[in-house]
């Protein structure tokens, strides 16, 4: 990979003084997995037309669009779906912006059923960097609820290992809690991370997309969730990463690893937002609840030159004024907003 510093750090600040750093990019809009609160099944049945193939970007368009976010700034990628290991031949795409100068950072989200040890090993050989698994109870019977694809437990927790011993690390577990449904899992899962390298993040359930009938009284809150944790294992608040990071990080004072709580319910962090949003089929979205989203599949298929294309993004980003979670009030807004598998989360 680069250093950044092979480009200049262009600062393109958007309506609110927000510069563009990350772009998360959605690789399918299809899971093998239905979790009730994302990919409901009466909602993602049979008749539910996902995207056709030709509507997808294909590999060189995702790399010179990964190419021009980076001259605008874009440091981070994270590569997502619905289930991003279920894009075919992957691996070549990972090393097409692997090479992409300015590009310090490439992660990706799965939910690790598709993950062995061969397939992390030729992930990290193609220059990812990190792992996230998503994963919301430790519990077989709880996850298998969830997931309702009836897909155990145990290979995902193998695959968290083949990440790890692929050095795509520090690996991250994502957990959504929902009151009444996983929130018995926080001690647990706690209990089993504790130790392993790997951070445990747990993220208040949020209302995204149209689908899962979100209630503000299934939101665990994340002070909640810290409370509870450092009753059994004394926590310690720890510094961020960097400006705008989604997660507040907390440590065991045991020194056994850190937590982290992503509390975009009751502690939004839209000011520190430098995160833009790509579909699978190339519509470019400024905000996770947005919904509509900018078509650059029709930039790139119309031939239009980079200096037009880097033009618009800079235009779309410089007229951003998104900050969605610090707007909604206990009652979801009734807009149709994009859902979680076509963006990625
Ligand atoms: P790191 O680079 O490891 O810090 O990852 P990240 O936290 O940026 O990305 P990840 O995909 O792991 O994010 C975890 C969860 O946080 C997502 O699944 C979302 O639920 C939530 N999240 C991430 N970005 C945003 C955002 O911009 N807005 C809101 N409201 N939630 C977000
Ligand atoms: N609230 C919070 N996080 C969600 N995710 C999916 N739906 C929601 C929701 N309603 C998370 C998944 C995964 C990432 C892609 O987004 O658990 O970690
Ligand atoms: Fe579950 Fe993630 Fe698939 Fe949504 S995209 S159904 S959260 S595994
Ligand atoms: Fe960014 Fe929108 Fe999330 Fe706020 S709600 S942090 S603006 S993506």
């Amino acid at each position: 990979m680069q250093p950044a510093d092979v480009l200049p750090l262009t600062q393109i600040p958007d309506a609110l003084g927000r510069p563009l750093r990350d772009l998360r990019i959605s690789l399918t809009d299809r899971c093998n997995f239905r979790c009730t609160y994302c990919m409901p099944r009466e909602r993602f049945g049979s008749e539910h037309a996902f995207l056709p193939r030709s509507h997808l970007l294909r590999f060189e368009e995702i790399e010179r669009l990964g190419r021009l976010f980076a001259e605008l700034g874009v440091r981070k990628l994270r590569l997502t779906g619905g289930e991003p290991l279920l894009r075919r031949d992957l691996e070549t795409l990972i090393a097409k912006l692997a090479r992409i100068p300015g590009i310090t950072d490439i992660s990706l989200t799965t939910n690790g059923s598709l993950l062995g040890a061969k397939r992390a090993k030729a992930l990290a050989d193609s220059g990812l960097g990190r792992i996230t698994v998503s994963l919301d109870a430790i519990d077989d019977g709880v996850f298998q609820r969830i997931n309702d694809v009836r897909f155990p437990v145990a290979p995902v927790l193998r695959a968290v290992e083949h990440a790890q011993a692929a050095g795509l690390g520090p690996v991250k577990i994502n957990v959504v809690v929902q009151r009444g449904v996983n929130d018995d899992q926080i001690e647990p899962l706690a209990a089993h991370f504790r130790g392993t390298g790997c951070i445990l993040r747990f993220i208040e359930y949020m209302d995204v997309g149209t689908t899962n009938g979100w209630r503000l009284d299934e939101v665990v809150p994340a002070a909640e969730i810290v409370e509870r944790i450092h009753a059994r294992w004394p926590l310690e608040a720890v510094a961020p990463n960097y400006p705008g990071e989604t997660a507040n990080r907390w440590r065991f004072a045991d020194g056994t690893g850190e937590i982290g709580v992503i509390a975009s319910v009751t502690q939004p962090f839209c000011g520190g937002c430098t995160r833009a949003r790509l579909s699978a089929e190339g519509q470019l979205f400024t905000c996770l609840f947005g919904s509509r989203g900018h078509d650059l599949r029709a930039l790139l298929r119309d031939g239009r030159s980079d200096d037009t294309i880097r033009e618009t993004l800079h235009g779309i980003w410089g007229a951003r004024a998104d900050r969605y979670s610090e707007q909604r009030s206990s009652e979801t807004t009734g807009d149709a907003k994009v859902e979680m598998s076509y963006i990625g989360g």
